[in-house]
This record gives structure tokens, sequence and C-alpha cells, in this order.
């Protein structure tokens, strides 16, 4: 490592440099907004004379060369409008943790990104580090948005281990870039939450029988009326069955369809099943039950409860006994079955995905 501490640094619109007593007055502007300090660790600062507390205390350590803490000034005026900093320095393994912020008015400008780009580059270059990480509350996605544009990788997320200025403890979302890709220009375009969940996603065949509470029943049914459906027509509905005696029933039903006879549970132990139908003149049905089914799998995982696609559901009820179900609910005709999504606590482990297989993509460029 080879310690430099807090030198000025230039970017297209940014002065990144050492905080002086006269930036108090911007400084305690930006920094007593409570929207900014929302997903902080520190609470938004209450009078001028903490932020000029603190500054004092910055700039007494500006003498040592390992102190890292920059200011965020415009590059027209001077003014200074956020912070960026090293917040932990491991000496052992030269892994560095930043911490950032800027004011309100300046997000979605690509200035924290601008930012924390130059500093990547001057402690991968300058300083020698092996890594640089940062940490975000999944509540503020948007800091994580900046991590991937600096081209960090998200690195886990360590359950409920962050103390927040509102005090509510949440978990902490890492990202971080080595020394090895900073170099080798290695660009990766990180898997976001939602693409991380739909790779998450996976079926499950072995549940507990405990009940889901309603609440996130209706969570998840509410996600799977918002699939797209063909000309917007949102023909597909839904049926919940928690009710035990008629989800055996069903249970048998499809078993029988199935060619399993009675024993066979095809619903493997969910307490919950969600049937979708479609409307039977509907453009796109099928398909846009489809989607509904998949949008309630995943909205389960999202829950971290177990789900599976259960085929059959459109013999099911062309059955007499099917169709006296719908029926009984007031259902005519009108829908045929689309499939079920069955729905439960997992029993056991989580499968991983299988490798998926190659050559099913083909690009024309
Ligand atoms: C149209 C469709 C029908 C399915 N039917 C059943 C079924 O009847 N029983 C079952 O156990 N799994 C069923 N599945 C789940 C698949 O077997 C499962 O998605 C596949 O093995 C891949 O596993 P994954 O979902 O964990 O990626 C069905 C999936 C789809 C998309």
């Amino acid at each position: 490592m080879n310690h430099l501490g807090t030198q000025t640094l230039e970017t297209p619109r940014l002065i990144l440099r050492k905080i002086t007593l006269q930036d108090s007055e911007s400084l305690y502007k930006y920094a007593s907004n409570k929207n900014v300090t929302k997903y902080m660790t520190w609470s938004a600062h209450k009078d001028i004379n903490e932020t000029k507390g603190l500054v004092t205390k910055w700039t007494q350590q500006y003498e040592e060369n390992t102190f890292y803490h920059w200011a965020i000034a415009l590059k027209e005026t001077n003014e200074v409008i956020g912070l960026i900093g090293i917040a932990i320095l491991t000496d052992n393994t030269l892994r560095a943790e930043l911490g950032y912020w800027i004011g309100e008015e300046f997000w979605g400008q690509g200035i924290m990104t601008e930012a924390l780009n130059k500093i990547i580059q001057f402690l991968f270059e300058k300083v020698n580090l092996n890594v640089i990480c940062a940490n975000h509350a999944p509540e503020n996605p948007a800091s994580g948005k900046v991590m991937q544009k600096a081209n960090m990788l998200y690195e886990g997320t360590i359950k409920k281990s962050c103390l927040l200025s509102n005090g509510t403890i949440t978990d902490r979302v890492t990202y971080s870039i080595t020394k090895e890709d900073y170099f080798n220009n290695n660009h990766y375009v990180s898997d976001n939450c939602i693409i991380k969940a739909l790779k998450d996603r996976r079926s499950i065949r072995k549940f507990k029988s405990k009940m889901i509470p309603k609440e996130i029943i209706e969570k998840i049914i509410e996600a799977g009326l918002y699939a797209a459906s063909g000309h917007g027509e949102q023909s597909s509905i839904i049926v919940a069955v928690t009710n035990k005696e008629k989800r055996d029933k069903l249970s048998k039903l499809n078993s029988k369809i199935g060619g399993w006879g009675e024993t066979f549970d095809p619903f493997y132990g969910a307490p919950v099943v969600l049937i979708v139908l479609d409307k039977k003149d509907a453009h796109t049905k099928l398909y846009d039950g489809s989607l509904v089914i998949g949008n309630l799998m995943q909205a389960s995982d999202s829950f971290g409860l177990g789900s599976c696609w259960i085929h059959r559901a459109k013999e099911e009820f062309e059955t007499k006994e099917g169709k006296e179900f719908l029926k009984s609910l007031g259902i005519n005709d009108e829908y045929e079955g689309a499939g079920h999504c069955i729905i439960g606590y997992i029993d056991g482990e989580k499968p991983k995905a299988s490798p998926r297989k190659n050559d099913r993509v083909f690009f024309v460029e």
C-alpha cells in the first residue's frame, strides 16, 4: 500500500478535495435533509455547529496520510454537495470500504458515479489497494445502481447487519471491485435484484403443511394480476384454494388425470393451490395464464416460499367434478384451466438450478 491521503482529484464536473470550514454552510444545507440520510447510518445534521464540529475533526484527520475523505465540490461553483471516502480500511488485506452521499438536488445526474469512478481509479492506481467495496440498504437500490455503474460486482447480502439512522435494522448489500478486474478492464453487467430473483426461483416439491398468512397469499395473487396480457385483456382469473378438504379433492382429481390413481399427491403437500383459468375466447389464452403463473411463482419466491407449476388444470376443469367446483364459485363454462401454482413453506433445502442448456440463443446483429 502506498498511502497518499486525501489528494485533490478532478473529473469533468467535479473537484474532489479536502473539506474546509468554509464549506460548512453548503455541507449543512445538504446534510440536514432527512431524505439524504434516510438510508444512512448517520442522522441528518441538526444544526450548523454539528456540521462545523465534524468538519473540524476531519480537517485534523487530514494530517494522517491514511485518511481518505473527499468533499465533492462542483467545478463551476466550488460548492460542496456531498462527501465520499473510505469508511473502513483493512490493512492486511488492502480492502477498503467506501461510503458516499450527495445532496438530493443532485441525484439522478450521474454525479455520484463520476466521483466514485475517480476515487476507485485513485485507490487502485496510486494507493495500490486490492479490493474496494461499498454497501447499501436494499431499500435504497439507487445506491446499488451507482455501484453497478462503477463496474462493481454484487458480492452478497448480510442479513440484518445495518442499523439505519431512523432506528431500523436492515440488510447490508455489498458490491465490490478487485484490482484485477479494474486493471484488466473487465466490465460486468451485474445481476440486479430482479435478475437474481429470476435465477434463484426453483420448483419445490416438498412442503410443510403450515398455512401461509392470508396477507401474503393476497400479495402473491396481486403480483399475478399484474402480468402482461394480450390486448391488455386481463382475462385470466385466479382461484385460491386454502380449504384442506377442497384442496385434497382437487389433488385426487389431478392425480387421477395424471394416471397415478388416488394415492399420490401431485400438490406435494402444499397447503395453498392457486388455480389460474383463462377465458376461452380470450385472444391469447394460455399465454396470458402462463405469465400469471410465472408471476405467482416469482412472487412466492420473493417471500421465501416454495412454489411449483402443476399441470393438468385444463383436463381437471373439463371433468364433471371440476366443472361443479367452478360452478359453486359462480364460474361458468367460459373458463378453462391454464395451470396451478402450488405454494407453501419449503420442507428441506431449496434446490440449485440445473445448468442452462447451450445453443438456445441466437443473435441477429
Ligand atoms: C407448463 C409447465 C408444467 C409443469 N407441470 C408440472 C407438474 O405437473 N408437476 C411438477 O412437479 N412440476 C411441473 N412443472 C415444473 C417443471 O418440472 C420445472 O419448472 C422444471 O423441472 C424446471 O425446474 P425449475 O422450475 O426449478 O427451474 C411444470 C412446469 C411448467 C412450465
